[in-house]
């Protein structure tokens, strides 16, 4: 079993903050050539001095942008063997009568077009050279009912998305998976609790483990899936939640039972 990406070109996007950043450091600790492509240049720039890897200035919603941006990729660190689409945004929890359309529209286009671009852009070049493996980055509000009318329809469709990409290009050796993190204290995350829109510790109150996740668990699930360790594993989502999943049945019988 090897579960490291040494040698490995891996492309992340979303790479300059939080869960893509902590991608980023994780593979490059076991040997990977990271390529840390955001629209936030300078923090990219950061973390890619950081881990040794290369900066990219990439849009996720512009079809030029990524294209662009991916034979950038591939022209300074050689052809791309794991891709990460970490690149999304969330939205404030409003009633539907509420929710403007714009910012529907946005988190549709960033969080599933986005994805999806980047996707089709990396894994025709994978498909063609017989090789590689995806990893998107979905959320377990893709797999249960939230008050998040855009986010949560566009992270289901991304979990749909990948399962369809395993199948279509598996034959050609890519493997398509995604992670879906519970909540991760992450500037996406900490935006929504400074605006009061979340309250931690009832996200925390909320899991199986009783806390959040950290960024360096999601990113070695990522870095796994990524791997030769996974290497029959495809099509899969796979939840890093703390047990958010599991746990909030049990509120109608007698809660998450307190440490033994
Ligand atoms: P973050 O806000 O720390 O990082 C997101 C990165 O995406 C930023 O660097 C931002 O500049 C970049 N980005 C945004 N729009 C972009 C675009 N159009 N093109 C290229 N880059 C763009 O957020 P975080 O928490 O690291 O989220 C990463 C992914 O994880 C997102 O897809 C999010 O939905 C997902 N997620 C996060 C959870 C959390 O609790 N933090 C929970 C479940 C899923």
């Amino acid at each position: 079993m090897n579960s490291t990406l040494a040698g490995r070109v891996v492309l992340v996007t979303g790479g300059a903050s939080g869960i893509g950043a902590a991608v980023c450091r994780r593979a490059a600790a076991t040997g990977a050539s990271v390529v840390v492509a955001d629209i936030d240049v300078p923090k990219a720039r950061e973390i890619a001095g950081e881990v040794g890897g290369h900066a990219l200035e990439l849009d996720v919603t512009s079809e030029a942008s990524v294209s662009a941006g991916v034979a950038a990729a591939e022209e300074a660190a050689g052809p791309v063997d794991v891709l990460v689409t970490s690149a999304g945004i969330t939205q404030p929890p409003h009633p539907p009568e509420e929710l403007e359309q714009s910012v529907w529209d946005r988190v549709q286009d960033v969080d599933l077009r986005g994805t999806w671009l980047c996707a089709v852009a990396v894994g025709r070049r994978m498909a063609v050279r017989g090789g590689g493996s995806i990893v998107t980055i979905a959320s377990i509000a893709g797999m249960r009912s939230m008050p998040l009318h855009s986010y949560t329809p566009a992270k289901a469709a991304v979990i749909a998305m990948s399962a369809d990409l395993a199948t279509e290009w598996g034959r050609s050796g890519v493997r398509v998976n995604s992670v879906s993190p519970g909540y991760v204290l992450t500037p996406l995350l900490q935006e929504q609790i400074d605006d009061g829109q979340r309250d931690p510790s009832n996200l925390m109150e909320s899991s199986a483990l009783g806390r959040m996740v950290q960024t360096e668990e999601v990113a070695d699930a990522v870095c796994f899936l990524a791997s030769d360790a996974a290497s029959a594993i495809t099509g899969i989502n796979l939840p890093v939640d703390a047990g958010w999943l599991v746990a909030p049945t049990w509120r109608t019988y007698r809660g998450v039972p307190d440490k033994r």
